[in-house]
C-alpha cells in the first residue's frame, strides 16, 4: 500500500510516521508513506499556497493551484484509489473506514489549512472527507497522522502477530476486554485467577464476558450495534 500526504507542514507528520509500527511497516517494505510539500507547487517566489476569500471574511484559503499541481503530478505515476480531505465537517472515522482503506492500494490524503482549500477543490477532486472527531485542530496533519497510523497498522503482515489487529477493541463491535502481565499481585492488588488457570477455553470465554460487559457499560451506542448484529 501506498500514502501519499499533502501538507504545507510537512515537519508536523515526520515524528509520528517514523517511529513504532508505522516506521517499521515502511521498513518491511509493506507500506510507503510520502509526505508531500504543498509549497514546492507553488509557483510563487514566496511559496504561497493560499489566497484571500472571495467575498471577504476573516482568514486565508488554500488556493486549488497548488493542490491540482501536486495531485496531478502524483497522478501520472499511478492510480488511486481514494482522494482524501481531512476536515472537522468529513464523515467521522472509525475503525470500519480504516479497515476499508488499509485494503486499497494507493491513497492520497490532503490535509487543511486555515479556513480550508478551496471547494472546488472538494466538489471536483477529493473522493472522500474524513474527520477524526467534534473538535477542531490547527490544521489536518495530526488527523492524517490518526488515519495513517489506524491503517497501516490493519495492512497485512505488518503487525507480527495478526491475530492482534483482531482483538483490537472495535474490531467486532466489542471494546478489548482487560490485560494483566507479571508480577501476579502487586500491593495486594491481584491478577484474576483465571488468567493463570491455563484453562484456555476458560479464558477466551472470561475475556469475551469481560469485553461484553465493558462495552455495555462504557460505550451503550456500541452495545446496542453489538446486538443488532448478534439478534440477526
Ligand atoms: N482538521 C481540523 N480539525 C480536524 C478534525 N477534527 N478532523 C480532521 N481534520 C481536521
Amino acid at each position: 500500500m501506498r500514502i501519499d500526504i499533502i501538507t504545507a507542514l510537512p515537519s508536523l507528520l515526520h515524528s509520528p510516521l517514523n517511529d513504532s509500527i508505522v516506521k517499521r511497516a515502511q521498513t518491511k517494505g509493506h507500506v510507503s508513506v510520502e509526505v508531500h510539500d504543498l509549497r514546492d507547487y507553488s509557483t510563487s517566489k514566496s511559496r504561497t499556497i493560499d489566497d484571500y476569500a472571495y467575498g471577504g471574511g476573516a482568514g486565508m484559503v488554500m488556493a486549488v493551484e497548488p493542490i491540482l499541481r501536486c495531485i496531478e503530478s502524483l497522478q501520472q505515476d499511478r492510480q488511486y484509489d481514494e482522494l482524501i480531505y481531512m476536515t472537522p465537517d468529513g464523515e467521522t472515522f472509525n475503525q470500519t473506514m480504516a479497515n476499508a482503506l488499509s485494503l486499497k492500494e494507493n491513497i492520497i490524503i490532503l490535509c487543511g489549512h486555515y479556513k480550508g482549500v478551496d471547494e472546488r477543490i472538494r466538489q471536483h477532486i477529493i473522493t472522500k472527507e474524513i474527520s477524526i472527531g467534534d473538535y477542531v485542530l490547527s490544521g489536518g496533519e495530526l488527523a492524517a497522522a490518526v488515519v495513517a497510523d489506524a491503517v497501516i497498522r490493519l495492512v497485512p503482515g505488518v503487525l507480527n502477530d495478526e491475530t492482534s489487529a483482531l482483538t483490537d477493541s472495535f474490531q467486532d463491535d466489542l471494546l478489548a476486554p482487560p490485560v494483566y502481565t507479571r508480577p501476579p499481585e502487586i500491593n495486594g492488588w491481584e491478577v484474576p485467577e483465571i488468567l493463570t488457570s491455563g484453562n484456555l477455553k476458560a479464558i477466551e470465554l472470561w475475556r469475551m464476558e469481560q469485553a461484553m460487559e465493558r462495552t455495555r457499560i462504557r460505550r451503550p451506542d456500541l452495545w446496542e450495534k453489538f446486538n443488532q448484529n448478534h439478534d440477526e
